[in-house]
């Protein structure tokens, strides 16, 4: 079935949560958030947690009506860093993995940063998380760190992360 590209609404609220959850549960080692405090905001909280302000956006894809993943991406504000966005919460459903759905909604989520005139887009991925470090890499993401024990799992693990950039200018 031919996957479509799109910004999510509002109106995908409770669709985006059930996504989230789904990733965060399955992925815990993947993601700064967690599934608990995920699960504990209902749909109308979702939807209030979205992005308000273009240039933000989720961009989700949908496999006829269902959606089967997901890229979120903000601009920072302040004058500063306003030079400067990041990618969060990249996911894509097993079963739809290894068809390019992933590098399809990281290309929407750069083509966004770049026509909003920033200079660096950064995300962070989990060191060993080969999948996702092969499709920043083939972007074009380039690693600046690695930021130790980053993150800290309930069975107490503790999670390396490596800080990515890519360059949007020229
Ligand atoms: C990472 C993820 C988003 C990729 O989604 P996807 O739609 O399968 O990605 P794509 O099909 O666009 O590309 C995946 C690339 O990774 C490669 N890949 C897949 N599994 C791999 C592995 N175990 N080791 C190395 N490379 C791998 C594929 O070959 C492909 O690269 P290619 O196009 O050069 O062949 C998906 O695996 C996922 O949701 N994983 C769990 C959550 C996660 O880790 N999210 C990232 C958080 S930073």
């Amino acid at each position: 079935m031919e996957t479509g590209i799109r910004v999510l609404t509002t109106a995908d609220a409770a669709a985006f949560r059930s996504l989230r959850i789904e990733a965060l549960r399955r992925h815990p080692e993947a993601f700064g958030a967690s599934a608990e405090d995920a699960e504990r905001i209902d749909a109308a909280g979702f939807a209030a947690g979205m992005p308000k302000q273009a240039p933000d956006a989720i961009f989700g894809a949908f496999a006829g009506d269902a959606l089967v993943g997901m890229a979120g991406f903000f601009a920072h504000r302040p004058a500063k860093v306003r030079h400067k966005g990041a990618i969060w919460g990249v996911y894509v459903q097993a079963a739809a993995r290894g068809q390019g759905i992933a590098g399809r909604l990281m290309q929407r989520a750069i083509a966004q940063a770049r026509s909003a005139g920033l200079e660096r887009l950064l995300l962070t991925v989990t060191v060993g998380n080969a999948a996702a470090q092969a499709l920043y890499g083939r972007l074009g993401f380039l690693p600046y760190g690695i930021e130790q024990a980053a993150l800290r799992l309930p069975d107490g693990r503790r999670i390396d992360e490596e800080l990515r950039a890519l360059d949007l200018r020229g």
